[in-house]
């Protein structure tokens, strides 16, 4: 029997039921309750009709009408909870979206990888050090990185900790955004300090310039300011791994007769967790929000044909965005086939390419890193196949740092090998950093763009 046609009733804790992969096992199950019983008292982090106006942003999306443009750090540390890289982060993002606008010419839907991305999947439970065994590192929700007992023991009340810092950052965003920070009149205030790159920096101005002039024109022949079109959103992801606390946050909204999860707009189920009978999928199934899916390799078709049904079985638009993250060297061979899976259950999907987690590799020296040039030949190729498969690359997801750190070989400036100790600041996947970040936007744009430098006319 498939896995759909086994479903019961649905609530918020109807995952307890179904085996769930990637959670901490807390040594005090009563201090856990209590966390949690805490939690589910603060009022929401977003709100429904956020969540639904995204959700119709990301049915746009799909149907080829806006791109979507998620990214931020792979983990958020409690410590970079502060106003700089906050800024920093919103800055090269924004930054991205105008370059991908002026390629693209269809409107950017921002969706951050922040404000509760804090709890990561882990290959295993234990680390082994010295003859030491200690529970893996599962991100500042659930423990600290430090390699001792203390700080590797689950502590429920961080969860408390991580909602505080959700709303804190979220409530830095808002400001910056309602005060004008994303206004495209102003792309000034994103200042392009970090870009060491003369001819990155000089086509970045161009692109900046071009824009201006089509404000300025639009608004000198329209007699108006263009206010919704360059005010811009700023939406919320986060992968939905540790469930006592995603169900914490979940709330039934009377209005919608729905239940959504409110600490975000797009939570997000990760490779590992994606079992089918799994409690995220369980859990995943009854929110409201628009959810991603990862896939990856490991996955066959009929596999993410049954998740497409159990996670959309109305498919409704919008709803689910299969982030496909295969790889360079694999994306030829896989994505072709699941696209075909998709198209033969019926299923309408967002589109969206992470080039980051299939091309993760380990330097000689033991240092996890990622080539540019593998990132962008996934990019290069998930268009290319799309566009030969008759379906729409909607969007992309990266993992990416406001800071000018060295975690990723490659771009412009090319970073080496032996550039990645010079500033390699992440606990968990290596970023992108700013410059490289700018420089993968302008050839996803000057790829998008340049079918339309053929004149119109001859
Ligand atoms: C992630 O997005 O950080 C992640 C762990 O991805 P995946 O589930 O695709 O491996
Ligand atoms: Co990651």
């Amino acid at each position: 029997m498939s896995q759909s046609a086994k479903l019961v009733p649905w609530h918020p804790a109807s995952w307890q039921s179904r085996p769930a992969g990637q959670q901490p096992k807390y040594p005090d199950a009563a201090a856990l309750e209590r966390a949690v019983a805490a939690l589910s008292r603060l009022p929401p982090l977003v709100v429904s009709w956020e969540i639904e106006a995204l959700r119709a942003k990301l049915a746009q999306a799909q149907r080829g009408e806006a791109f979507l443009l998620q990214g931020g750090d792979c983990a958020e540390s409690f410590e970079d909870c502060e106003s700089d890289k906050i800024a920093k982060r919103l800055k090269i993002l924004l930054q991205m979206s105008l370059v991908l606008l002026q390629g693209l010419k269809k409107p950017v839907i921002r969706v951050g990888r922040f404000a509760g991305q804090y709890a990561k999947p882990r290959s295993t439970d234990m680390e082994t050090r010295d003859g030491v065994t200690l529970p893996c590192y599962r991100g500042d929700n659930v423990n600290r990185p430090g390699f001792t007992p203390l700080e590797r023991e689950p502590d429920p009340e961080l969860l408390l900790r991580g909602y505080e810092r959700a709303a804190l950052t979220l409530n830095f965003v808002r400001a910056l955004i309602d005060g004008g920070f994303a206004d495209l009149h102003h792309p000034e205030y994103w200042d392009l300090g970090f870009l060491r790159d003369a001819p990155l920096r000089e086509a970045y101005q161009k692109i900046v310039d071009s824009i201006a002039e089509s404000l300025e024109f639009f608004e000198s022949m329209s007699g108006q300011r263009v206010h919704a079109a360059t005010r811009g959103d700023f939406y919320t992801s986060h992968e939905a791994l540790h469930l006592m606390s995603e169900q914490a946050q979940t709330r039934y909204i009377e209005r919608q007769k729905r239940w959504y999860n409110l600490s975000t707009h797009m939570p997000w189920i990760g490779m590992r967790t994606a079992t089918l009978g799994g409690a995220h999928v369980e859990y995943c199934r009854g929110i409201a929000n628009p959810i991603g899916l990862k896939v990856g390799v490991g996955m066959s078709v009929e596999w993410l044909q049954e998740l497409v049904q159990v996670l959309n079985p109305q498919n409704q638009a919008g709803r689910l965005t299969l982030i496909h993250r295969f790889g360079a060297k694999d994306i030829e061979q896989r994505l072709p086939e699941v696209i075909e899976a998709v198209r033969a259950a019926g299923a309408q999907v967002l589109w969206v390419c992470d080039p980051m987690h299939g091309n993760t590799e380990t330097t000689s020296g033991g240092v996890k890193t990622r080539r540019f040039e593998n990132i962008l030949a996934e990019v290069e190729a998930s268009f290319r196949i799309h566009a030969a498969c008759g379906s729409t690359l909607g969007g992309v997801h990266f993992e990416l740092t406001g800071e000018d750190v060295t975690e990723c070989i490659g771009g412009a400036r090319g970073l080496t090998e032996a550039d990645l100790a010079r500033a390699y600041k992440t606990q968990v996947d290596p970023r992108l950093n700013a410059e490289q970040s700018l420089e993968l936007a302008m050839r996803i744009a000057e790829r998008a763009g340049a079918p339309r430098r053929v004149p119109l006319l001859s």
